[in-house]
């Protein structure tokens, strides 16, 4: 067994606009342990692909786009999206939009893409231990996590709270166009064939339609004390 698949990690899945990348970001910064934002991967290879007029369906020249971006992540203490960095450029801002999750769950469908990923996202379990989100964390990326959450709300709650991010952020948003988005993704993201969105059979399953972030936060990290007094008790 590797010495890594020691290192603990929590694994927060879910649809688009359920919370989850905020409340991974706040666990990890009361914690001081890593961040893997995994859905920005996918978005950064979207965006690029696009800008390099790369096809969306082209495999080997997504994978080897894949391999050579070097990608930064300066995460951000109050939960907010990490600042993200492609060759040295901001990117940020690019990465949030709705066109760009677009691009991101149409890449994410090829499986040669997810298998050129899967490393990278491995190379983020580091000590003292790591909080990632994204679609198939639980089932794929870290079938040993820890603690696996599926984080979900309804996805009028969920259009409701990317309106309101974007609204914050200045940008020009339609409700009903974004309620739209998200089903479309929604479909996308859970019919692929290749690591579809779903929980992971021993997920811990949070609908957090009617919770606040802070009610979240605490929540998942009470049972994520539980966890860990759990296996010092069983290593004793
Ligand atoms: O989480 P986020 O909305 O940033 O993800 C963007 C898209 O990337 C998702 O709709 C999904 O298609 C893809 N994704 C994925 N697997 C992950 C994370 C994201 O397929 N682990």
């Amino acid at each position: 067994m590797k010495s890594s698949r020691k290192i603990p990690v929590v694994t927060i899945d879910g649809p688009g606009g359920s919370g989850k990348g905020t409340v991974s970001q706040l666990l990890a910064a009361r914690l001081g342990w890593h961040y893997l934002d995994s859905g920005a991967l996918y978005r950064v290879l979207g965006l690029m692909a696009q800008r390099c007029g790369i096809s969306l369906d082209d495999e080997p020249a997504l994978c080897r786009l894949a391999e050579t971006l070097k990608i930064t992540f300066v995460p951000q203490a109050d939960g907010s999206p990490a600042q993200v960095t492609v060759d040295g450029k901001d990117v940020s801002n690019e990465l949030r939009t709705e066109t760009t999750g677009e691009l991101a769950s149409r890449v994410a469908v090829l499986l040669a893409v997810r298998t050129t990923l899967l490393q990278k996202q491995r190379d983020f379990r580091q000590n003292p231990g790591l909080i990632t989100d994204g679609r198939d964390m639980g089932t794929t990326v870290f079938p040993d996590a820890l603690l696996k959450v599926f984080l979900t709300a309804s996805p009028e709650v969920r259009a409701e709270r990317r309106y309101k991010q974007l609204k914050e952020k200045g940008f020009n948003a339609n409700l009903g166009l974004i309620l739209g988005e998200i089903r479309h993704r929604d479909a996308r993201d859970t019919g692929r064939s290749v690591s579809p969105l779903k929980p992971a059979d021993d997920a811990w399953i949070l609908d957090c339609s009617t919770l606040s972030l802070t009610e979240v936060v605490e929540t998942v990290s009470r049972r994520l004390q539980a966890r860990l007094a759990e296996t010092q008790t069983a290593t004793r």
